[in-house]
């Protein structure tokens, strides 16, 4: 190694599994005032591990929690909360989720009320009362609150990136709960996935993005929810929401004093120069190494990209993909000299490869990308690892045309609950299948957590398709 190179660490990563029954509960979930671990305490060795490691080293520990994994460090130490950003790769500009186990715990890191003579007021609870709604109605879940930071605060500055406010999380993983309860600190993690790229919602997930990076994974399974938390800020008034999730907006105003909620965040169609106010809002994100093609729900619904018959391509879906071959070359497709690999996201309108069945590169004219109708004759079919994965391979040619295209399809299903718990786990299984790019269906953003998957979508995405 060059002596202007970087030194780069390598750690063997374990992959822990833990057996998620029993692995605690709050002593009154009506207060949420104490997580309190299982007798048996053999139900938590692996957990017991990571907690040490939590505590001890600056190498930082991935865990499930039900939104997706997170890359966890001890909150209140700099040197292990520098560790995630190193492990990561992240700006350091971007705060981090800070997670407690109990209220306990979150009311330790805020400033107590003080009474007109200065003394501490034991009286009054330093939870804001306008996040009580929330918190009695949303946590343990999906939500993320922002606070004040106290000076002195017994957060390492590193984990607010510089701002007067924290995010305070409190998930719904019981494994989540337990280990920080171990570790006996409030526990800063983003999400465990290498910077740029799709979150994880499995193990698999975060070994691949930081395999070598980091020392154990607690494998609790794969998540349930799939999208991240919905960050909140109540401190100011309007209250806003700064980051769509597991959360929805139509949920969050029909509590007290968040009728009136509005949207502070933008998605990437929308974004101009103003900075926004999540910082992490404003980095690349989700993204697949393939570039990604995402269709919004209003273009999806009409006859764009294939809901005809699956034996007959209708002309305009053939427009389309001829614009999207050849018009838009900083995809880079037409650069390729072998043929293309296409994944497709089916959600709830298309049919079956997206109306795609049948890429060939006539040899007359071999600029030009012809998608025929589908004949069965020379298509195979095959299942590949996950049960809602499927692909069609070439299994004949023909001396006329050329093979130009190989599809690769996922469907998630019409329900938006299962789209956003499969979105980023299909977007990883397309980018191991080195699909060139993804055909992804939107949904219509309105209302529940399909804002969160949508918002993602848009991240992600390299040509977001309209109208056309
Ligand atoms: O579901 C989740 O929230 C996951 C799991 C692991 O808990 N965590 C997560 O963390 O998604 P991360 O770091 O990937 O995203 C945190 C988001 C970023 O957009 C960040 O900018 C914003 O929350 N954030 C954190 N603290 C903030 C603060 N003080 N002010 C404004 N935004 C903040
Ligand atoms: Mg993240």
């Amino acid at each position: 190694m060059g002596s202007n190179q970087t030194k780069v660490v390598s750690f063997e990563t374990q992959v822990l599994p833990v057996d998620t029954t029993d692995l605690g509960k709050f002593v009154d979930r009506e207060t949420l005032e104490k997580w309190e671990l299982p007798k048996d305490t053999s139900r938590v060795e692996p957990l017991q591990k990571a907690a040490n490691l939590l505590k001890s080293s600056n190498i930082p520990v991935g865990f499930p929690t039900e939104t997706v994994y997170g890359l966890g460090a001890d909150a209140t130490r700099s040197d292990a909360v520098k560790g995630i950003y190193k492990a990561k790769g992240r700006p350091s500009d971007n705060p981090l989720i800070i997670h407690v186990c109990d209220l306990t715990m979150l009311r330790g890191l805020l400033a107590p009320a003080k009474l007109e003579n200065g003394d501490v007021d034991t009286a009054t609870d330093p939870i804001p009362d306008i996040y009580k709604p929330l918190i009695k109605r949303f946590w343990p879940g999906p939500l993320t609150i922002l606070l004040p930071n106290p000076t002195p605060s017994k957060l390492a500055p590193e984990v607010t990136a510089g701002l007067p406010s924290f995010g305070a999380r409190m998930t719904d993983s019981p494994l989540a709960l337990s280990l920080i309860k171990l570790a006996g600190v409030p526990i800063a993690a983003p999400s465990a996935n290498a910077s740029t790229k799709p979150s994880p919602t499995q193990a698999s997930h975060v070994l691949h993005d930081l395999n070598g990076r980091i020392e154990l994974i607690l494998d609790g399974g794969a998540c349930q929810v799939g999208v991240e938390s919905t960050v909140v800020d109540g401190t100011c008034s309007p209250p806003v929401v700064l980051r769509p999730g597991g959360v929805s907006m139509d949920e969050i105003r029909e509590c007290p004093g968040w009728e009136n909620v509005t949207k502070g965040y933008k998605d990437q169609s929308q974004l101009g120069d103003a900075a926004p106010r999540a910082p992490g809002m404003k980095y690349k994100h989700y993204s697949p190494k393939a570039k990604v093609v995402l269709f919004e729900a209003s273009s999806s619904k009409d006859a764009k990209i294939g809901v005809e018959g699956p034996t007959m391509m209708p002309d305009e879906g053939l427009k389309v993909h001829k614009a999207r071959f050849h018009k838009e070359p900083h995809l880079g497709l037409e650069l390729l000299d072998r043929p293309f690999r296409i994944g497709i996201v089916r959600t709830r309108h298309w049919q079956q490869w997206a109306g795609l069945n049948y890429v060939v590169r006539d040899s007359a004219s071999p600029d030009m990308v012809k998608i025929h109708p589908r004949q069965d004759s020379i298509w195979g079919h095959a299942k590949i690892s996950s049960t809602l994965s499927h692909r069609y391979v070439f299994t004949k040619k023909s001396p006329t045309f050329q093979v130009t295209a190989e599809l690769i399809e996922i469907s998630l299903g019409a329900e938006t609950k299962d789209i956003a718990h499969g979105l980023f786990s299909a977007l990883r299984d397309l980018d191991q299948e080195n699909v060139d790019i993804i055909y992804v269906e939107g949904i219509e953003d309105e209302g529940d957590i399909a804002a969160a998957v949508m918002n993602r979508l848009r991240k992600a995405a390299s040509v977001i398709v309209k109208e056309s």
